[in-house]
C-alpha cells in the first residue's frame, strides 16, 4: 500500500504533482487545518511533509502535530536551518530537516526514512556518554567495559560511539581496523538510515558494534545539531548506545542533552579534578544534574585526596569508583579484548555492577559470593 503524505503549507506544485507522480497519496492543507482533518482519534497520515519555506521553521505548531500524531513522520523543509528551531523540534523528536532548494529524491529518501519501521523496536534506545576530566585518565577503558559489559547482561545489539573528531582508539581496545567512522556519519546525516549505518559500523569480535572515531578532518564544520541528530537516530537504532567522548569539542559536548546520562570520569589527582569539575558544572546545565553521574578511574582508597574530597571539587555525589588495576586494563587493550569479558577480578566486576546500574538492570550476584551466601543460609558447605 503506498504512504499517505499530508503536505503542510506548501504552494509548491512541483512536489506535490512529483510525489504523487512517485506513488504517494499526496494531501494539501494548511497546518491550521490539520485538526479538522483528522479529528481526534483518527490515525493521520503516514508522514507530514511541512514546508516552512518564506517563514521562520514554526516550532510552535510541531508542537501539537507530534502530539496528536505520535506515530506519523515529520520531514520538514527549510529555507535555512535555524538552530533554535531546530533544536526545539529535535526534543519533539523530528530529525528530517531539508533544507531549500530541496531534490525530490531528498524528499522521498527522507520520508522513508521517518515511515520505516523502527526494527520492530518501538522504544527508543538508551544512550549514555562517558567524558573524561582529562586524557588518560581512563575513559575509553570505562566506556569500552561498559558498553560490553551492557551487551554481555541483555544479549541486546550495543553500539560503541567513538566520538573523537582526532585519535580515537577505542578500535585498538576491541581489536578491529574500521574502515568507516562517525565522520561518515556526520556528513552523510541527511540519508542516515539503518542500511547506511549498517554499512558505516565495525562489528567486533566481542559483539559490539563500533562507529569508530575520525581518521581525517571534518569536511565543514562540526555543529550541535548534527551531532544531535546522530545521537537521536543511533537510539533509534540500537536499545544501547554508549559514547566514548572527547571533551574537547564544544558541539559534541553541548549535544550531549540527547544522551540519557553523562557520565563524567575523575581521578584523584588535582588537574583532572580541576578541569572535571568545570565540565560537570557545564554539563549540569546543559542536560539537568539529575542526568549527570561522576566516577572516579583508578580509585585509590590510601589516596590523600578522599572520596568526600571528589565531591566536594565536583559538587556532587561520585555513583561509581573503579578500582585501579593497571595490569588488568593494560593486558586487555594490548589484546584488544574488553576486560570485563576476561577478567575475573574486581575491576571487571565494578564494571559490571556500574553499567546495571546505569541502564536499571537487575544485578546478580557474583558466583563466589553466592556460592557463599547459599552456603551459610543452606549449610551445604
Ligand atoms: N582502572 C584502571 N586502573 C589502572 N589503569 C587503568 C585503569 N583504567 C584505565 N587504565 C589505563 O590507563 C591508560 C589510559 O586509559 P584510557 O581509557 O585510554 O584513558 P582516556 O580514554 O581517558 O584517555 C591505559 O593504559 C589504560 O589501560
Ligand atoms: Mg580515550
Amino acid at each position: 500500500m503506498s504512504l499517505s503524505v499530508a503536505l503542510l503549507g506548501s504552494s509548491d506544485r512541483d512536489l506535490f504533482t512529483g510525489l504523487r507522480d512517485r506513488g504517494y497519496r499526496v494531501s494539501e492543507s494548511s497546518a491550521s487545518e490539520v485538526s479538522s482533518l483528522y479529528p481526534p482519534g483518527a490515525k493521520g497520515p503516514d508522514a507530514f511533509l511541512v514546508d516552512t519555506r518564506g517563514i521562520v521553521p514554526p516550532s510552535r505548531d510541531l508542537a501539537p502535530l507530534k502530539r496528536q500524531f505520535p506515530t506519523a513522520g515529520v520531514v520538514v523543509i527549510a529555507d535555512t536551518l535555524d538552530p533554535n528551531g531546530m533544536l526545539e523540534a529535535m526534543r519533539l523528536g523530528i530529525t528530517e530537516w531539508l533544507p531549500a532548494p530541496v531534490a525530490l529524491q531528498d524528499v522521498e529518501n527522507a520520508l522513508r526514512r521517518v515511515t520505516r519501521p523502527v526494527s520492530s523496536r518501538t522504544v527508543a534506545g538508551q544512550c549514555f556518554a562517558v567524558v573524561g576530566g582529562k586524557g588518560g585518565v581512563g575513559s575509553t577503558t570505562i566506556a569500552v567495559n561498559l558498553a560490553t559489559a551492557l551487551h554481555k547482561a541483555t544479549a541486546e545489539p550495543t553500539l560503541l560511539v567513538d566520538m573523537h573528531m582526532a585519535q580515537g582508539d577505542a578500535a585498538i581496545f576491541l581489536g578491529v581496523e574500521p574502515r568507516f567512522t562517525v565522520l561518515d556519519a556526520l556528513e552523510n546525516i541527511q540519508r542516515l538510515d539503518d542500511a547506511y549505518l549498517k554499512g558505516l559500523v565495525t562489528p567486533t569480535p566481542c559483539g559490539l558494534d563500533l562507529l569508530a572515531a575520525a581518521n581525517r578532518p571534518l569536511i565543514g564544520t562540526l555543529d550541535v545539531m548534527r551531532v544531535r541528530a546522530l545521537i537521536e537516530f543511533l537510539k533509534s537504532a540500537y536499545p544501547w548506545v554508549v559514547i566514548d567522548c572527547t571533551r574537547s569539542d564544544s558541539s559534541v559536548i553541548e549535544s550531549l542533552d540527547a544522551a540519557n546520562t553523562v557520565l563524567v570520569v575523575a581521578n584523584q589527582e588535582l588537574p583532572t579534578l580541576r578541569s572535571a569539575s568545570r565540565l560537570a558544572m557545564a554539563l549540569r546545565q546543559r542536560c539537568g544534574a539529575n542526568r549527570i553521574k561522576l566516577m572516579i578511574s583508578r580509585f585509590d582508597s590510601q589516596s590523600e585526596i578522599d572520596r568526600k574530597d571528589v565531591e566536594r571539587v565536583l559538587g556532587g555525589k561520585v555513583s561509581y569508583t573503579f578500582p585501579s588495576d593497571y595490569r588488568t586494563a593494560v593486558t586487555a587493550l594490548n589484546k584488544g579484548e574488553p576486560l570485563v569479558l576476561s577478567s575475573q577480578g574486581l575491576l571487571a566486576a565494578s564494571f559490571e555492577t556500574a553499567a546495571r546500574e546505569i541502564a536499571n538492570l537487575p544485578q546478580v550476584a557474583r558466583e563466589t559470593a553466592r556460592g557463599g551466601l547459599f552456603a551459610r543460609l543452606g549449610g551445604k558447605r
